[in-house]
C-alpha cells in the first residue's frame, strides 16, 4: 500500500556507521575523493555518511551523478548555508549562495559577461588570446632565468602569478610584476582558500569547533581574514573603475559588471556588493584551477619525456619556429589536447565539486533524499571508474585519440571536471583556451627536466583543488627562440 511504499522509499540510505559527536569524519583520511569512491563499492553510488551534525549525500559514478546534476538539475543546483560559505565576498558570492531567482540572475550575468569577453569573434576575444601569450612568454624568459647554470626551481608560484594576470587583466584591464610584493602576498593567501571550502572541511559540519580553541578554529579565523583581505582588494579595484565608468566604453569585465548590476540595481534584486562578489568570484576560481591545471601539466610533462618528444615533434610540424603557437593551431594538435585532457581525468584536480544540497525532495537510483540534503559529487570516481577507462591509473594521452589521431569528442566528453547541470564551472571555455595557450607556448619555446635522482612523485595536497607536492624541475630553450634573443 502507499504508506509501505512511502516508508521504503524513506528508509534511512545505506552508508558507514556512524559515531556520536563526529560521525564518519575520522574515517575520511587524506584524500577523502578516494575514501568515498572504496565506500560506494561497498555502499553503491549513493549512499549517506555523517559528518559531525549534518547527514550527507555522496554520489559516485557517471550514472547516478549525471542523473542528479543533469535529470534533476534543479533538485540539486542548491548549496549549503556553510559557515565558511558565508565569509565569502561579504556573503555576495554566487558561486557559495544558494538556488534563488536572484543567484540565477547574478550567475546570468556572470555567465554573459565572460561570453562576450571570450567568444565569437570580438575584438576582446583576440586581446584575450594575446594577453594569455604575453603572459606565457613572459613565463617562458623566467623560467629560463631561474634556470641558468643548470638549476632547478619551483614553478608553482610562478604558475600562480601567471594565471592571476590573465584574469586580472580580463577583470580591472591591469596585470601586476611577477616581483609586485603586494600582490604575491594576496596569492599566497588565496592558496590557503581551498583547503577551507573543500568537501570535509570541519568547520563547516561541526560549527561548535568555534567556541574553544583548537586548530580548525585557527584555521578558519584565517580563512575569515583572508576573504577580507581579497574582498577589500577587489572592492578597491571596482570602486576605481565606479569613478570612471562611462557607459558608452566598456574596458573590461569590472565595467561590464557595473553597468549590469550598479545600475539596474532595483530590477533584478542585487545591489552593488554583488558587483564586487561576481568580480571576486571570477577572479578567485578563475586563479586557482588554470594554475593547479598548469602546474601537474610541467610535472607530467618532465615525468613522460618520450611523451614530450612527440608533443615536442608535433609541434614543430603544426606551428614551426618561425612564430609562436595559437588558438587556431589548436585542431592540428590533437595529442595536445588529449594531453591536457588526459591531465584531467589522471589527476581530476577538482576531485569533489563545491558541495551541493537539495532544493526540494528527491528520488535518485531508487533513494529518497529530502529537501536540503549537503550533498558531495565525487567526480574523481567517474574518472577512475574501470569499467569506463581502461587502466584507469595509468597517465596515457593516447586514450583520446581515435585511429586517424583525431580526438575522440566522446570520450573527452566523459571526462568530468567542470561537473554538471545548472552548477557546472561558467568558465570552462576560457580555462581550456588559457591552458592550451600556455602550454603550446611553454613546450614551443623549452624543454622541461627532472633532476636525474628525482623521481617526481604524483602524491598532492587535498583541498578543492588537488595541488602536486612541491618538486623541481629545469627548462631549455629549444633551437632558436622567438622569445629570448
Ligand atoms: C564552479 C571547475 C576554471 C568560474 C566550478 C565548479 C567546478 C569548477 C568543479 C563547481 C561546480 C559544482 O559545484 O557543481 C573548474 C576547473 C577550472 C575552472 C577545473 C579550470 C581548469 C574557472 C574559470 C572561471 C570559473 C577560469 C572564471 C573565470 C566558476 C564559477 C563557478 C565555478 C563562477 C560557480 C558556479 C556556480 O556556483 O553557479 N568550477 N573551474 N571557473 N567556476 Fe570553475
Amino acid at each position: 500500500c502507499l504508506w509501505v511504499r512511502n516508508l521504503r522509499l524513506k528508509r534511512r540510505l545505506p552508508g558507514p556507521f556512524a559515531w556520536p559527536v563526529v560521525g564518519n569524519a575520522m574515517q575520511l583520511g587524506q584524500m577523502p575523493h578516494i575514501t568515498f569512491a572504496k565506500l560506494a563499492k561497498k555502499y553503491g553510488n549513493v549512499y549517506q555518511i555523517r559528518l559531525g551534525c549534518s547527514d550527507i549525500v555522496v554520489l559516485n559514478g557517471d550514472r547516478a551523478i549525471r542523473q542528479a546534476l543533469i535529470q534533476h538539475s534543479t533538485e540539486f543546483a542548491g548549496r549549503p548555508n556553510f559557515v565558511s560559505f558565508q565569509a565569502v565576498s561579504g556573503g555576495k558570492s554566487l558561486t557559495f549562495t544558494n538556488y534563488s531567482k536572484q543567484w540565477k540572475m547574478h550567475r546570468k550575468i556572470a555567465q554573459s559577461t565572460i561570453r562576450a569577453f571570450s567568444s565569437g569573434n570580438s575584438q576582446t576575444k583576440k586581446t584575450f588570446e594575446q594577453q594569455i601569450v604575453a603572459e606565457a612568454t613572459e613565463l617562458v624568459e623566467i623560467f629560463l632565468k631561474l634556470s641558468a647554470h643548470g638549476q632547478y626551481f619551483n614553478p608553482a608560484h610562478e604558475l600562480t602569478v601567471a594565471a592571476a594576470n590573465v584574469i586580472c587583466a580580463l577583470c580591472f584591464g591591469k596585470r601586476y610584476g611577477h616581483d609586485d610584493v603586494e600582490f604575491r602576498a594576496l596569492l599566497q593567501r588565496v592558496d590557503q582558500f581551498g583547503q577551507t571550502v573543500g568537501a570535509g572541511s570541519l568547520v563547516d559540519v561541526m560549527p561548535w569547533l568555534q567556541s574553544f580553541p583548537n586548530p580548525v578554529r585557527s584555521m578558519f579565523k584565517n580563512f575569515k581574514v583572508l576573504n577580507q583581505e581579497f574582498f577589500g582588494f577587489v572592492h578597491n579595484k571596482v570602486e576605481e573603475h565606479r569613478e570612471t565608468f562611462d557607459p558608452e566604453v566598456t574596458r573590461d569585465m569590472s565595467d561590464a559588471i557595473i553597468g549590469e548590476i550598479d545600475k539596474t540595481e532595483s530590477e533584478n534584486g542585487l545591489t552593488k556588493g554583488h558587483t564586487e562578489g561576481a568580480v571576486s568570484d571570477l577572479i578567485g576560481a578563475g586563479l586557482d584551477t588554470v594554475s593547479t591545471a598548469l602546474h601537474w601539466i610541467l610535472l607530467l610533462l618532465a615525468k613522460h619525456p618520450e611523451m614530450q618528444s612527440k608533443l615536442h615533434k608535433l609541434i614543430d610540424k603544426v606551428v614551426g619556429r618561425d612564430r609562436l603557437p595559437s588558438v587556431e593551431d589548436r585542431s592540428s594538435l590533437a595529442y595536445l589536447d588529449a594531453f591536457i585532457y588526459e591531465t584531467m581525468r589522471f589527476t581530476s584536480f577538482v576531485p569533489v565539486t563545491i558541495p551541493h544540497s537539495t532544493t526540494s525532495d528527491v528520488t535518485i537510483e531508487g533513494l529518497h533524499i529530502p529537501k536540503d540534503t549537503v550533498v558531495f559529487i565525487n567526480q574523481w570516481s567517474i574518472n577512475h571508474d574501470p569499467l569506463q577507462w581502461k587502466d584507469p591509473h595509468i597517465f596515457d594521452p593516447s586514450r583520446f585519440l581515435d585511429e586517424n589521431g583525431s580526438l575522440n569528442r566522446d570520450l573527452t566528453n566523459n571526462v568530468m571536471i567542470f561537473s554538471a547541470g545548472k552548477r557546472r564551472c561558467i568558465g570552462n571555455q576560457i580555462a581550456k583556451v588559457e591552458i592550451f595557450l600556455f602550454f603550446a607556448v611553454l613546450l614551443h619555446q623549452c624543454c622541461f627536466e627532472k633532476s636525474a635522482n628525482e623521481d617526481l612523485s604524483l602524491n598532492c595536497s587535498y583541498g578543492l583543488t588537488l595541488k602536486p607536492l612541491d618538486y623541481k624541475i629545469t627548462a631549455k630553450l629549444r633551437g632558436q627562440s622567438l622569445i629570448c634573443q
